[in-house]
């Protein structure tokens, strides 16, 4: 690896050090999809361009990625992306409707629609994830600031590709699944090559931490996220830690709904863990073992709630925490559409002031 990988400069930001549990001077906070609809700067660039051709003009996703960071203290910035882009690499046809969400309209449904897709090397079908990543990396590493790259993991995103958008029920995904194990087994060992090969290409081009978003894992059993997911989920883990560059970044796995697979999501091997608000904290903690930090995991909704409510919440986790090294602050999903800016605002600095003073006392 090149002696000057932005990880070199950020080993000692409160982002990094708390995902390798190392103590900080307060606790680190980022949300997921910090970035988006809910901010006005976002509103006016989606008023100009649409969502694909933002991802795809670096300079854009450039500016998007620096919206939250300019506005709030986050300790950490993510890159503007979508977990559904590699997906148009593969052969998929994906676009962002206004107000209904991402639509695909060739799904994969049989044998063949698995055969025709391609596994192209992401620099070739987005190399504007390079470029959108250095312009990142080269303006917050000298504010301390690391960049976090990410993926869907493939359970996640064989939903989107089987069902051809969001679902309800999961039909058609768990249908392939149960009924065509052949053909859910060769999309899952082709999602497992391109999606390895993009979060080690995030973190070549300057990523220096990983998140893989498995949001709709919680719909499957123990035995269906045993026998049919967790081993691809782990094999790209594996990899990621098995290249020498992506190896030194930490690797968050992010799930919702898996409280009760908790010993399956701990064997994936990531870094930190990142959870929903069904689990309290120090449960969580408990159950997860000493040797990973753990991100999350404040209820999105609290945002929408008068300041005392989400006070006393955000108090309670980080009891619950207890100034133990390792826990990252953030929200148990993305941040909604229409979260008051000064909401986001108020937590942040919130969860920073009271952690320092926290540290201060302690020290007295
Ligand atoms: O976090 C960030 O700020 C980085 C960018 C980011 C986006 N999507 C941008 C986006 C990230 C990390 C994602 C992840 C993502 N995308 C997930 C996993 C996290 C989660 O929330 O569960 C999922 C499931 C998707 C798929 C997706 N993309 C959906 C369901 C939608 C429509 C509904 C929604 O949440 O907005 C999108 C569109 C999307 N992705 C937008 C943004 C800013 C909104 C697009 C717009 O209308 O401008």
């Amino acid at each position: 690896m090149s002696a000057n990988h932005p990880i070199d400069t950020l080993a000692d930001s409160r982002f990094i050090r708390a995902c390798r549990r190392q103590p900080t001077d307060a606790t680190p906070i980022w949300l997921m999809r910090q970035a988006g609809r809910y901010m006005p700067e976002y509103r006016a660039i989606r008023e100009k361009v649409s969502m694909l051709e933002a991802i795809r003009t670096p300079e854009l996703a450039h500016a998007i990625t620096m919206q939250p960071i300019n506005a709030f203290a986050m300790d950490a910035a993510i890159i503007f992306a979508d977990i559904l882009t590699p997906l148009i690499g593969m052969g998929l046809s994906l676009d962002f409707v206004k107000g209904e969400g991402p639509a695909i309209d060739n799904p994969i449904r049989t044998a063949a629609d698995v055969d025709a897709l391609r596994t192209p090397p992401t620099a070739e079908t987005m190399p504007f994830m390079t470029d959108a990543i250095r312009l990142c990396a080269a303006d917050l590493t000298p504010r301390s600031l690391p960049l976090i790259g990410f993926a869907g993991a493939p359970f996640t995103l064989a939903s989107y590709a089987i069902e051809g958008g969001g679902s309800r029920n999961y039909q058609m995904v768990k249908g392939m699944i149960w009924d065509a194990p052949d053909v859910w087994r060769r999309l899952m060992e082709k999602l497992v090559i391109v999606i390895s090969d993009y979060l080690i290409m995030q973190v070549q081009a300057g990523a220096s931490a990983l998140q893989l978003f498995d949001s709709w894992a919680g719909v499957l059993s123990p035995a269906d996220y045993a026998q049919s997911v967790a081993p691809y989920t782990r094999q790209i883990i594996a990899n990621v830690k098995s290249n020498p560059q992506s190896a030194r970044v930490p690797l968050i796995y992010f799930s919702i709904g898996t409280g009760t697979l908790l010993d399956q999501v701990v064997a994936l091997g990531s870094d930190v863990i990142s959870i929903d608000w069904h689990l309290s904290l120090d449960r969580a903690w408990q159950y997860i073992g000493s040797d990973r930090a753990i991100q999350g995991n404040l209820d999105p909704v609290l945002l929408f709630s008068e300041w005392p409510a989400l006070q006393a919440n955000v108090d309670r986790i980080l009891a619950e925490a207890n100034g133990r090294p390792g826990h990252i602050f953030n929200l148990g999903h993305g941040i909604l559409p229409g979260t008051p800016v000064e909401t986001v605002r108020r937590l942040v600095d919130y969860v920073h002031e009271k952690t320092l003073i926290a540290q201060a006392s302690a020290e007295r």
